[in-house]
């Protein structure tokens, strides 16, 4: 890869964090075309701050229950992620509702993990959800955030098998291994500009995948293009 400058990228956050540091570890390879310069929380006690300080990266947190309205939470976390340079943002467990205004001025630069096989299950409880619909294939996606909840457009899935004993725990530490590896990968190939959102579609530059994995379960390794 030609040495370009890296994609400012500021990831979102609500809790764990996992997702976030699966990108943080990518992030770390000289060739990746991304790095992470700023997590930012909307809840002060999200474990994640903590491993992203740990890793001496900057983080905020802009409490959402300080605002009186969605607007005026976003109007200071757009201001956060703009004072920090970010050019995408990576909402990884990030637990708000964004207004389409918002979303609007990050459009086909905002992705997000959802864990689910989208368009099954859109929002919570998905693991439950897919028990109980007695699917046999499950897993997660990353895709990029429009206005309609997790509806935007689909970069990468992963798929998992569903085993007869499980239960919602073992499930969904099945989906958080694949989920592991799928972010990181969209976010590569959308900081390298191999991906790109166009006319409400991701569009790949070329399939990085090999033909088996294509069928069920696109996880691949980094480098993608
Ligand atoms: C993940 O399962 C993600 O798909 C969903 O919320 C969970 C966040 O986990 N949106 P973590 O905070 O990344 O560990």
């Amino acid at each position: 890869m030609t040495a370009r400058r890296r994609k400012r990228v500021a990831v979102l956050i609500s809790g764990r964090g996992s997702n976030m540091a699966a990108l943080m570890e990518a992030g770390k390879r000289p060739d990746c075309p991304y790095e992470i310069v700023a997590v930012i929380s909307n809840r002060p006690d999200a474990k994640g701050l903590e491993t992203a300080q740990a890793a001496s990266i900057a983080t905020a947190v802009v409490d959402h229950k300080a605002f009186d309205s969605r607007a005026a939470f976003e109007e200071v976390l757009h201001e956060t992620l703009l004072s920090f340079g970010a050019e995408l943002v990576a909402c990884a467990g990030f637990m708000r509702i964004m207004t389409a205004g918002f979303v609007q001025r990050w459009e086909g630069r905002m992705l997000n993990i959802h864990p689910s096989l989208l368009p099954l299950f859109r929002g919570l409880h998905t693991h439950r959800r897919a028990l109980e619909a007695g699917v046999r294939v499950h897993g997660a996606t990353v895709h990029f955030v429009t206005a309609e909840l997790d509806g935007g457009p689909i970069i990468i899935q992963g798929a998992v098998p569903v085993l007869p004993d499980d239960d919602e725990d073992a499930l969904a530490a099945r989906v958080l291994r694949v989920e592991h590896r799928i972010y990181p990968a969209a976010l590569w190939q959308v900081a390298a500009g191999a991906c790109r959102l166009k006319g409400g579609r991701a569009i790949m530059n070329g399939w990085p995948f090999d033909e088996e994995a294509r069928l069920i379960a696109p996880v691949a390794n980094i480098p993608l293009s």
